[in-house]
């Protein structure tokens, strides 16, 4: 893989000294933290780390008390999440949350509900990326494999017309062969000119894929740097590599 230019890639979102949490409860400690157009940044952390309250606070559905989260210059603290969607930013919740009942085809027009033009052309290119999603579009969504109900998560994402997409443990309670086939997406959708910012605990796989990489602990940024400096230093390989 070709090492990203980060130098010259304008920063697409910046957070500085972010703090929140839950009621009194502050998980987020002053988090900082850039991502420039283009890139795949990981963050990696513990269980509780704060890492899906970070994505939260992201997409604005998690009220945060201080800081600042700027999108393209743009402060978007004050803005509601769907706004923040129309601007492109979108959500990959984690544990997936396809609406089960629902088709699939169904399942991925409603990740399209925030746009004005006609969804067929976005349908399409989520089709050609995942096949099976075509061949099961007339089906209930709670009828397929884990791992393709993440594929349709990513899928609803995708009709969204992301310019960040967030995805929370994609590669969460999947068999190794169907973890690959996410992380090849991952890749397949950076190359479609989409921005990417990926919580992992499969951190091995995530940092091979980066550009760049953060670990979060107790709700600060302890460490950052390229993915391959952090799969390379020697508190992370203990910590988080189980090496
Ligand atoms: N709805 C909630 N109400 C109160 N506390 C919460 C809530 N959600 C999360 N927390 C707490 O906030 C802290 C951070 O949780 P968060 O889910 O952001 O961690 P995480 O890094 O995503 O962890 P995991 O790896 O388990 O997904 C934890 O201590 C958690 O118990
Ligand atoms: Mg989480």
């Amino acid at each position: 893989m070709t090492e990203f230019d980060v130098a010259a890639a304008p920063a697409m979102l910046d957070i500085h000294g972010l703090v929140g949490g839950y009621g009194r409860i502050e998980v987020l400690h002053g988090v900082d933290l850039t991502i420039r157009e283009g890139e795949i940044v990981t963050l990696i952390g513990a269980n509780g780390a704060g890492k899906t309250t970070l994505l939260r606070a992201i997409s604005g559905v998690q009220p945060v008390t201080g800081g600042l989260i700027a999108f393209e210059g743009e402060p978007i603290i004050a803005h509601p999440p769907h706004a923040r969607v129309a601007a492109g930013i979108i959500q990959v919740p984690e544990g997936r949350q396809v609406f089960r009942p629902m088709s699939v085809e169904d399942n991925l027009r409603l990740g399209a509900y925030r746009r004005r033009k006609a969804p067929e052309a976005d349908l399409e290119r989520v089709y050609a990326m995942f096949p099976i999603l075509r061949e099961k579009r007339h089906l209930a969504a709670g009828g397929l494999s884990g791992g393709q109900q993440q594929m349709l998560a990513i899928g609803r994402a995708i009709m969204g017309d992301p310019r960040l997409l967030l995805l929370d443990e994609p590669s969460m309670g999947l068999a190794p062969i169907i973890v690959a086939q996410i992380f090849d997406v991952i890749l397949k959708l950076k190359a479609t000119g989409i921005t990417i910012f990926l919580v992992e605990q499969n951190a091995n796989a995530a940092l091979a894929i980066s550009d760049r990489a953060y670990v979060l602990e107790t709700g600060r940024i302890a460490l950052s740097g390229t993915g391959r400096e952090i799969a390379a230093n020697a508190d992370v390989r203990k910590a988080y590599l189980g090496i």
